[in-house]
């Protein structure tokens, strides 16, 4: 069956979507007629996204004042997009940036790209639950007096789990140093508008922030924006390399998908939302319940000394159970239909929006109960491979930069045998794409003993060329 036939089968299939995009499939947010009808390209009356002066000047202008930004561009090219061109603009090659180490790999491109030495920040790990947690204002501060030549800092908030950075610190101690903060608030384009949600990185202070609009807003995969603030980001060159890295074709239906999600929110954000905010309150009430499984939560979150948390994420831990992620995963897919959105070692992600009904939250409330029930607890699981945590293993060392590696001779090795070696590939787990290993690195045991409890349990190990695992591209001569 082709794609487009496997794709109106699936939807009729009755797969409840705990994952992205944040639409959810849901018409009864926001219609559209057939989407052939609509598709067009830079034709009279309709504007050019690289040279916007119209239509879609205007509806980028409405967004930037919905998210209290000065300036908001549209991106076609999803977050991935905003990220490649917000480090591009405010670095010149060779410039050295400060870096959250839990970072999506579209920074490490940009980094690849720009030639630029990356000085990293490591995560502390959430030990409950083996997640990456926030970043330390504090060591922030550290960093930039050790390395006064840093031209830009760059973190991500939330995590891929909801585990939020204190953002308004980080930015003034950005500030006082006169660089520039990008905010990779990519899964947080929902933040900021109710109470009940935390406050989002424009209002924090941050000169560049990422909102993948897709994940958590109802519209389509790949749109998203990029907000600019102060005065320590050229706006002009954002523009610049955004026409670089976007295609010169941007999609109609996304760009008018995009001010169709803006429509909604200035019109209906208060109701929804704090609809929203009650099933999720319903929800995490509910979840009191279990025995066994573990849901992250404010409260935990919090008293493992993190700054705050976005309740939209439901990560639920399999630690004190018999259970795999995957057992859960597949359980929760085969069993009661419902498609979660990552699987981790240990736990479980699933993505809720506006767009989620009253029943699709009872319907993953109800699974989990009843799994609950049917695993026992226990304490003496092997829990001997790491977690999915980064920083849960030590730093490796960096040998050279990324740029670097391409111009050397490689050699394709064993990977069971590549301790001491320096790698020529990054190696991610995919989703969420935040590498164990960036290319120029030394290959330490403990990583590749890691690597191999990724393995054993199934979870999706990228960025090796080798598409069975074994083999690792390393530089020949380091
Ligand atoms: C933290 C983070 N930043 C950026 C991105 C890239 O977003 P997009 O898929 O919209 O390009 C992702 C994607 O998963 C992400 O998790």
């Amino acid at each position: 069956m082709n794609l487009y036939d496997s794709l109106l089968k699936y939807s009729n299939m009755g797969y409840y979507p705990m994952h992205m995009p944040g639409h959810k499939r849901n018409p009864d947010l926001l219609g559209m007629v057939n989407p052939y009808s609509i598709d067009i390209t830079e034709i009279d009356g309709f504007d050019n996204l690289h040279h916007a002066k119209g239509i879609l000047l205007k509806g980028m202008e409405r967004a930037a004042q919905l998210y209290g930004s000065v300036h908001t561009n549209y991106l076609v090219g999803g977050s991935t997009a905003g990220i490649l061109a917000g480090i591009s603009a405010c670095t010149k090659k060779g410039d050295k940036i400060l870096v959250a180490r839990n970072s999506h790999k579209s920074v490490y491109h940009a980094i690849y790209l720009k030639e630029l030495v990356p000085v990293y920040i490591y995560p502390r790990p959430e030990r409950q639950f083996g997640i990456n947690g926030g970043i330390s204002p504090e060591i922030i501060k550290e960093l930039l007096i050790k390395h006064p030549d840093i031209k830009l800092v760059v973190i991500t908030s939330p995590t891929y789990e909801g585990i939020l950075t204190d953002v308004k610190a980080i930015a003034s101690a950005a500030h006082e140093h006169g660089v520039p903060l990008m905010a990779d608030e990519a899964h947080g384009a929902h933040l900021g508008f109710h109470p009940g949600f935390p406050k989002g990185s424009v209002s924090l202070g941050a000169d560049i922030v990422i909102h993948s609009i897709h994940k958590t807003l109802p519209a389509f995969t790949q749109s998203a924006l990029i907000h600019i603030n102060g005065s320590l980001v050229d706006y002009e060159e954002i523009k610049r390399y955004l026409a670089i890295y976007q295609s010169t074709s941007p999609s109609y239906l996304l760009m008018s998908g995009v001010e169709q999600c803006v429509t909604l929110l200035e019109q209906r954000k208060e109701e929804l939302f704090s609809v929203y905010g009650k099933r999720l309150e319903l929800f995490y009430e509910k979840m009191k319940q279990l025995r066994n499984l573990r849901i992250l939560d404010g409260e935990t979150v919090k008293a493992s000394g993190f700054y705050g948390f976005d309740p939209s994420k439901i990560t639920i831990s399999v630690k004190n159970t018999e259970m795999t992620g995957n057992d859960l995963y597949y359980c929760l897919l085969k069993k009661y239909k419902i498609q979660m959105e990552m699987v981790s070692k240990d736990y479980v992600l699933g993505m809720t929006s506006i767009g989620d009904t009253e029943e699709g939250f009872k319907r993953l409330g109800d699974a989990l109960l009843l799994v609950d029930k049917q695993y026992r607890a226990c304490d003496n699981k092997d829990n001997s491979s790491p977690e999915a945590a980064i920083g849960s293993t030590e730093p490796p060392e960096r040998v050279m930069l990324s740029n670097q590696v391409y111009d050397e001779p490689r050699e394709n090795i064993l990977l069971s045998e590549s301790a001491g070696r320096v790698t020529a590939e990054y190696v991610y787990l995919y989703p969420p794409g935040i590498p164990l290993l960036v290319p120029g690195e030394r290959i330490s045991k403990s990583l590749i003993t890691g690597i191999k409890g990724y393995q054993k349990s199934g979870l999706s190990l990228q960025g090796l060329q080798d598409m069975t695992g074994r083999y690792i591209k390393v530089v020949a001569k380091a």
